[in-house]
């Protein structure tokens, strides 16, 4: 007797095999491969470009970063960007996600200064890219903060919204004439939470539990703004769409049939997404997130809540400020719940509680942090179809990393028939509104922290040749062959 899940199964299985034309990627859903300006660009002071954190840090901390290296040439874009986009267009890919750098366009990073030179950089590449019948999708933030905000706290200090909206519309009047899909900015966790104070985009003269959701906050604002400026001054004419990216990690319960593993795991997904995701897809942080923070404040003797309080009106203006979700995805854990926290350093990791952990039996790959667990995408997909009501997603991120220089990169190509696969069935299964995935990365670049220690490149970058060779990975023909088929081989 078959239960009733099996009986499920069977019968996914037997309308696949019946209609197997029908395992496919419908015929509006997008490939694409993605990178950002200071992960390949290099040209760090080319032709009057400003100065960025990135930058700083790669000169004057190059401690912090694993090999003891910069951005300064990176994969030298700035110079090999024609091979760029031949190699896009080998894959076969509908569009290519790159970043602008703030600072190559406002040297200064606010203001109305534009340094010509760099407006020329991306309007060759984006016209090159159309050319090649590649759409460009392009994101304005993507952590490489223009250095003299550091020195006034980064994106904990308000005055980064008006600068933010400033750059942004100057974006938009350069380029959005041909340009369809802008995305604000990259993984704002990682902006806030990640580096700690470090790089300069988050301050570290205040308490961390204090500065991330300053940051969060200040953030928030910016991106809102963006998009009414996009939707009031620009949309009319230039017919595109605007969003913002948000990495989110899944966390399953430790124990399903444990009530306290379970709200743990939809904490931290509440903590690490729902902090962003709410006040644009909802309204407000999420109830869970305001009462908890409160509550712990509280513990600290504190006067008032860590977390800042946004007015009715700032509500307002934040929410519904997108036209699809922008995710990155690379991390499933789990999670178990944590009775006793410490009070005397508060952080939002502590406030959102939980343990994560991952299962030793799930194959890893270069980078630590990222486990092949593909059921966790399918799940996190689902949590916002069901959380958001629906919303088009585009998975603007989602990659794999080698620790070495490997050109027969199967385990790329597994994790990306994996992922690719749990995308699917997302779609064509649960009903959720993926309308596009984009790998990162195109090539091997310059891994923040990382350096050049961590490869995610379709293509493989020879760093140690001024000339930065391309040369392409097993994985491209992969690639090739799934956006001509638009089917999981
Ligand atoms: C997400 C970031 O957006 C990207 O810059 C980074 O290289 C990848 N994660 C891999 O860590």
């Amino acid at each position: 007797m078959l239960t009733l899940t099996e009986f499920a199964l069977v019968l996914i299985l037997l309308t696949r095999l019946c209609n197997p034309k029908e395992w496919k990627f419908p015929d509006d859903f997008k490939f694409g491969v993605a990178t950002s300006a200071f992960q390949i660009e290099g040209g760090w002071d080319a032709d009057g470009k400003g100065v960025s954190i990135w930058d700083v840090l790669g000169h004057n901390r190059s401690v912090l970063v694993k090999d003891g290296s910069n951005g300064d040439v990176a994969c030298d874009s700035y110079n090999k960007w024609e091979e760029d986009v031949m190699m896009v267009k080998n894959l076969g890919v509908d569009c290519y996600r790159i970043s602008l750098s703030w600072t190559r366009i406002l040297p200064e990073g606010y203001g109305t200064k534009i340094n010509p030179a760099g407006v020329d950089y991306y309007n060759k590449l984006i016209n090159k890219l159309l050319e090649n019948g590649i759409e460009p999708v392009i994101t304005l933030y993507h952590w490489d903060l223009p250095q003299f905000f550091s020195s006034l706290g980064g994106w904990t200090n308000p005055v980064i919204v008006e600068h933010f909206a400033n750059y942004a519309r100057i974006a938009f009047k350069l380029f959005g004439d041909r340009i369809k899909t802008w995305i604000t900015i990259n993984e704002p966790r990682l902006i806030c939470q990640m580096f700690k104070g470090l790089v300069g985009d988050v301050t570290p003269n205040f308490p961390l539990g204090v500065a991330e959701y300053l940051c969060a906050h200040n953030l928030l604002k910016a991106h809102a703004e963006a998009y009414h400026i996009y939707d009031k001054e620009f949309r009319l004419r230039q017919k595109g769409k605007i969003s913002i990216t948000l990495d989110i990690t899944w966390s399953e319960p430790a124990n399903a049939s444990n009530p306290e593993d379970v709200r743990a795991a939809e904490q931290n997904v509440l903590f690490d997404f729902g902090i962003y995701a709410n006040p644009i897809l909802d309204f407000d942080y999420p109830r869970v997130v305001i009462d908890r923070v409160a509550e712990r404040s509280k513990l600290e003797n504190l006067p008032e809540s860590r977390l800042p309080k946004f007015t009715l009106a700032e509500k307002m203006r934040i929410k519904g400020t997108y036209d699809f979700l922008g995710i990155n995805h690379y991390i499933t854990t789990y999670t178990r719940a944590v009775d006793d926290l410490p009070v005397n350093r508060p952080s939002i990791d502590i406030d959102a509680g939980g343990e994560r952990f991952s299962d030793p039996s799930w194959e890893g790959c270069g980078a630590g942090w990222i486990k092949v667990v593909p059921w966790g995408l399918r799940r996190l997909l689902n949590w916002i179809k069901n959380t958001y009501r629906n919303p088009d997603i585009i998975i603007t991120e989602s990659g794999y990393a080698d620790g070495s220089e490997v050109f027969e990169d199967d385990g790329r190509i597994n994790y990306y028939r994996v992922y690719l696969n749990a995308t699917l069935q997302a779609i064509l299964e649960d009903g959720v509104n993926v309308k596009g995935y984009m790998a990162w990365s195109l090539m091997d670049n310059y891994e923040w922290i990382f350096g050049y220690t961590l490869k995610f490149g379709l293509y493989h970058v020879n760093f140690t040749d001024p000339n930065r060779t391309r040369t392409p990975k097993k994985s491209v023909q992969y690639f090739k062959d799934l956006t001509r088929t638009r089917r999981i081989n």
